[in-house]
């Protein structure tokens, strides 16, 4: 008979900085017992993802954050105008420029590819991240 030795992970919360800390379209980023976070502030939330792209690994969380280019189309789908959005705000990748939405971590090409997530919390002031 052989002996099994099996290893439960237990959540383990992290301390970010204080909220006021970050800008608004911004982020910080932390080592979580060996895990690079990326933590940014949209619209007044906080975000956490892994920094790692789901395309090739890259330091996606080093990225630019900048509203989503939407062109506006009249009637007849003619492209009439474009410009940054102010309400889609995303993450572009530096290595190959995937962009992924800030508030979900879906890629905004193909939605089936997503950063991993982490939980946040604000409290009293601070920010912590949960690692499960
Ligand atoms: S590694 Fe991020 S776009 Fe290629």
């Amino acid at each position: 008979m052989t002996q099994e030795h099996v290893t439960a992970r237990v959540p383990t919360e992290y301390h970010v900085c204080a909220a006021d800390d970050v800008a608004e379209r911004d982020r910080v980023l932390i080592d979580a017992g060996g895990v690079e976070i990326g933590i940014f502030k949209v619209k007044g939330k906080f975000y956490a993802y892994e920094n790692r792209c789901v395309h090739q690994g890259g330091p996606v969380c080093r990225g630019d954050v900048l509203g989503r280019w939407e062109e506006h189309l009249d009637e007849g789908g003619q492209v009439v105008g474009a410009d940054f959005s102010t309400e889609h705000i995303d993450i572009a990748c530096p290595w190959h420029g995937w962009e992924y939405d800030v508030e979900t971590g879906k890629n905004i090409a193909d939605p089936r590819f997503r950063l991993r997530s982490f939980d946040v919390v604000v409290r009293d002031g601070d920010i912590f991240i949960t690692i499960p």
